[in-house]
């Protein structure tokens, strides 16, 4: 096979065994879509795929494998991603797998800003489910047939009427079932400005640094000054009072618990959680330098953490309203005619239009 017959000129011939999977046993081509199902959940927050899927963040993927790459109608892609593919070439498994190892390496400046997926066998399993997506979103009619026909293979399960269930008696509405302790520390993961919550660790700004370029810096920017309309998160120190003031984590967020806790729950955008505590705390160090708050050799630990405050700190003040004299004196609110004669419209919130649609 020519190295220029691929979607870019990297993608060294690895197929076998992928297309093994993919055109082999039928059992084993639907055990594999369904895996691959599972774990294109790391792709949907930016891919979708399936009956009048449009175009996100990334393009809608249905039918990706019959496709030239860099080519669905009505998709932006970036020049960095285009310049990589040779003219009218379709993916394939291998070029495919070769991609997803590593986007962000294998074509420095795509827009796909995802680490990857180390595993050639999770690979191969999100290549067999995208390969089963046919170009109106259904999962192809192969795949279907093995998925039911590896289904008839098990016990056929006695149908269970709701009625019959009986009613739990935990709980205040009596639903669903008691949450699993591993279940609720997976949730509890919140951080609170005194430090509760944060888990032990530690990380420096100059590994934040790696992290941030390779993981965020194609949506932050190299400095965090945002690209495109994505979110600035450094800078803007003083502007609180301009009449468009710049609201950044240094200029106006209140706590640095905040910063570690969104990173650690929300970001990278579309792949949150993959981020080890860790690497949290190296990229808050980071974000700090880039806010000027500390120097570049930096150590954010869970020990000095709360040393640290924000500028704009002191500014916010406790809501403390019902205790002021006005309301705590008031009696019952004013429910009609509050106004007399015809109210208008005097104000309209600015639209801050913090997420893009697309970019
Ligand atoms: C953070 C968002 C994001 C995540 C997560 C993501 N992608 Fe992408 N993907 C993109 C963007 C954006 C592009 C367009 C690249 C460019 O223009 O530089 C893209 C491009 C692609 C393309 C090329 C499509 C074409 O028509 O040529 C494929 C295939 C793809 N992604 C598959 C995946 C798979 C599979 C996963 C999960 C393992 C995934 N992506 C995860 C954002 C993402
Ligand atoms: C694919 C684009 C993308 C990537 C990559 C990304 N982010 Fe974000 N980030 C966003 C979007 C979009 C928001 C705003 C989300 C919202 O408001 O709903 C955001 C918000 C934030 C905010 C809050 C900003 C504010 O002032 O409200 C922080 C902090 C942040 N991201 C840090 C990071 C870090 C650290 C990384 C890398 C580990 C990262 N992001 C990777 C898109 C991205």
């Amino acid at each position: 096979m020519s190295k220029l017959k691929q979607p870019f000129g990297f993608a060294i011939f690895k197929a076998a065994p992928l297309l093994l999977l993919i055109f082999g046993s039928n059992a084993l081509f639907a055990n594999d879509v369904e895996k691959g199902e599972k774990l294109y959940r790391q792709c949907a927050g930016c891919h979708q795929v399936g009956p009048g899927a449009s175009h996100a963040f990334g393009p809608q993927l249905n039918g990706v494998m019959e496709r030239v790459a860099a080519k669905v109608e009505g998709y932006d892609f970036s020049s960095a991603f285009t310049d990589a593919m040779a003219p009218d070439v379709k993916w394939n498994a291998s070029s495919l797998s070769a991609f997803l190892e590593s986007p962000m390496t294998n074509i420095p400046g795509t827009k796909m800003a995802f680490p990857g997926v180390k595993s050639e066998d999770d690979r191969a399993s999100i290549i067999a489910y995208l390969a089963a997506v046919d170009v109106d979103g259904k999962l192809a009619t192969t795949a279907e047939a093995a998925i039911s026909a590896d289904e008839s293979n098990t016990e056929k399960q006695p149908r269970v009427l709701a009625a019959d269930v009986e009613i739990p008696t935990h709980g205040v509405f009596h639903l669903g079932r008691v949450a699993l302790a591993e279940e609720v520390a997976a949730w509890d993961i919140d951080v609170r400005p005194d430090g509760e919550g944060l888990p032990k660790g530690s990380g420096d700004a100059v590994a934040g640094g790696i992290i941030y370029d390779a993981q965020c810096a194609a949506c932050h920017g190299d400095f965090g000054e945002g690209t495109g309309r994505w979110p600035v998160l450094a800078g803007g120190l003083g502007t609180l009072t301009d009449e468009r003031p710049e609201k950044t984590i240094g200029s106006y967020w209140p706590y640095l618990s905040t910063v570690y806790d969104y990173v650690r729950r929300a970001m990278p955008f579309g792949n949150a959680r993959s981020l080890s505590d860790d690497d949290v705390y190296s990229v808050t160090a980071y974000l700090m330098y880039l806010n000027d708050l500390v120097d570049e050799d930096f150590e954010l630990t869970s020990d000095n953490f709360v040393e640290f405050r924000l500028p704009n700190e002191e500014n916010f003040i406790t809501d403390n309203r019902s205790e002021e004299p006005y309301f705590s004196g008031a009696v019952e609110p004013c429910m009609t005619d509050c106004i007399p004669g015809v109210a208008t419209v005097s104000q309209r919130a600015r639209v801050l239009d913090v997420t893009p649609d697309q970019n």
